[in-house]
């Protein structure tokens, strides 16, 4: 399997329709590379191509989903390489992928980790996980979303507490304060998460694709507008088979067999 060649990457199936991509790159807490992140984009691109897989599981190891970006690797890069790369842009394409990405975090989630895991759709974490952005002890500040994710997520002034002095979050405010979805026990976040996964593959990949769009398409538009996409969308899916199976499913009582047409 093409899918499982990478150095710093875990790849499997462990759940019919859902992909397991772990970060595994244990001697640097996970802490995401170059060469981390360039597989991570290709193995996105392979999935979204591949029709048997329908929802992604996002995690790390237990003592850490992500410690952040590379500090070894960023120490020397110049302002006019940074710049003439557009370092860290490549990161966005995290936000391409059309299946959703459940995000599960175990132990740090810090600078450029919490980065990633926030830019998964749904976020689960494991009692033990620590949020956090740190770049400000570095003398830099958040790169790849950081500033204008967390916001969003718990309100101006936590993020900017957050970001100002580099203190950690715990998982139970993370929940508390919406970040996360649920907050279990370690050993049950793997199995919580791919029974999440689980759930959405039983659906129609279709309407899946299109209710992520829709969601996210809050964080962009205008009401107006939003309802306004949402709406268009949801007139598309009645030109779906499986508007029509999920339908007459229901009123035939018994269970929607969807094609993903
Ligand atoms: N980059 C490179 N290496 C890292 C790393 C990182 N972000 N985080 C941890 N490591 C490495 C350590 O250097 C260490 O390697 P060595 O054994 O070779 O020394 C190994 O991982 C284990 O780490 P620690 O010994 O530090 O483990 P710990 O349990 O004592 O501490 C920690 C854990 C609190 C997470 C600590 O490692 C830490 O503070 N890491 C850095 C966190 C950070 O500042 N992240 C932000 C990075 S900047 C960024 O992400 C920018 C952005 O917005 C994209």
């Amino acid at each position: 399997n093409l899918l499982t060649a990478y150095r710093n990457l875990k790849v499997d199936t462990p759940v019919k329709s859902v992909q397991l991509i772990s970060l595994d790159r244990p001697s640097a807490l996970n802490a995401l590379n170059r060469e981390l992140m360039g597989e991570l984009d290709d193995v996105l691109q392979k999935t979204q191509n591949d029709n048997q897989i329908k929802c992604v599981v996002l995690t790390g190891s237990e003592k850490a989903f992500a410690a952040g970006a590379d500090i070894k690797e960023m120490k020397d890069i110049s302002f006019v390489d940074a710049y003439k790369q557009d370092f860290l842009s490549s990161w966005n394409r995290i936000r391409e992928f059309r299946k959703p990405l459940i995000g599960a975090v175990s132990g740090y989630a810090l600078g450029g980790g919490f980065e990633v895991a926030m830019a998964t759709d749904i976020l689960l974490s494991s009692s033990s996980a620590k949020f956090g952005q740190p770049e400000i002890n570095l003398g830099i500040i958040p790169g790849g979303g950081g500033t204008q994710r967390l916001i969003r997520a718990v309100g101006k002034a936590k993020a900017m507490e957050m970001i100002l002095t580099g203190r950690m979050m715990k998982a139970q405010e993370a929940y508390e304060r919406g970040l996360v979805s649920q907050v279990v026990d370690n050993e049950q976040l793997l199995p919580e998460a791919l029974k999440v996964g689980e759930e959405i593959a039983s659906k129609s990949a279709v309407s899946i694709q299109a209710a992520k769009e829709a969601v996210n398409a809050a964080y962009e538009l205008p009401l107006s507008e939003g309802l306004r996409f949402e709406r268009r969308l949801f007139h598309q899916l009645f030109a779906t088979k499986d508007q029509k199976e999920g339908m007459s499913a229901f009123i035939e009582k018994r269970k929607a067999n969807f094609s993903d047409d």
